[in-house]
């Protein structure tokens, strides 16, 4: 069977990269396999991650591209070299552009650290989200995996995961626990499920 090719986009430590190798390695995805990492920061430990999965990696800066466009004409040429089927925003701490999102319709996820619509869009990214959250004093929070288009965290939901609240809980520990029970099960699981949706639609169109 042929695998759907997976890119994985990150800016920082890539736990979430991890959870995908792990289970990639474990059998746990089983239609697709990640080709291809790319960050936008070239001190990410995520590209230590890749580097010892085996796995190719890049590193493109808005800078050094001359800003978001140069910088995502760079990053489509790299996906279209390589025919990546979907790409994964897995901690990926900017914005693309309407432009690139409308280039690859329902092949682009993205996680979110809170369940959707609460405590996302524009500004809420990081210890942000479980600050907001703890704030607000919600008993329950949890991840969002979802589709990406045009608007910060307002695609499709695929898959969520509800995380309880505990008393005494600071955005760290939250944070820590959000990932633990939600992001790194949630987002190979959605991985899978979009990645098997792609290769059937391959298989139609062949
Ligand atoms: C995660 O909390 C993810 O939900 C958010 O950014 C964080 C990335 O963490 N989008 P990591 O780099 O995967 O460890």
């Amino acid at each position: 069977m042929t695998k759907a090719k997976i890119a994985v986009l990150v800016s920082g430590g890539g736990t979430n990269l991890q959870a995908l190798i792990d289970a990639e390695r474990a059998g746990k995805i089983k239609s697709g396999e990640i080709k291809l990492v790319v960050s936008n920061s070239a001190s990410a430990y995520a590209l230590e991650r890749a580097k010892k999965a085996g796995i190719e990696s890049l590193t493109l800066t808005r800078r050094d591209c001359g800003g978001q466009e140069g910088f995502e004409k760079r990053l489509m040429d790299a996906l279209d070299e390589r025919e990546i089927d979907l790409i994964i925003l897995a901690g990926f701490m900017s914005i693309l552009s309407e432009s690139f999102t409308a280039h690859y319709p329902k092949r682009i996820i993205n996680i979110h650290p809170a369940l959707i619509p609460a405590f996302c869009g524009k500004g809420y990214y990081g210890l942000k989200v479980h600050e907001a959250a703890l704030r607000c004093g919600v008993k329950v929070t949890g991840a969002t995996v979802h589709y990406v288009n045009e608007i910060p965290d307002g695609g499709e939901i695929i898959l969520q995961k509800a995380v309880n609240i505990r008393p005494g809980d600071t955005p760290e520990l939250l944070r820590r626990r959000v990932m633990e029970q939600a992001e790194w099960k949630l987002l190979p699981r959605a991985a899978e499920l979009v990645c098997r949706r792609l290769m059937r639609e391959k298989g139609k169109r062949i």
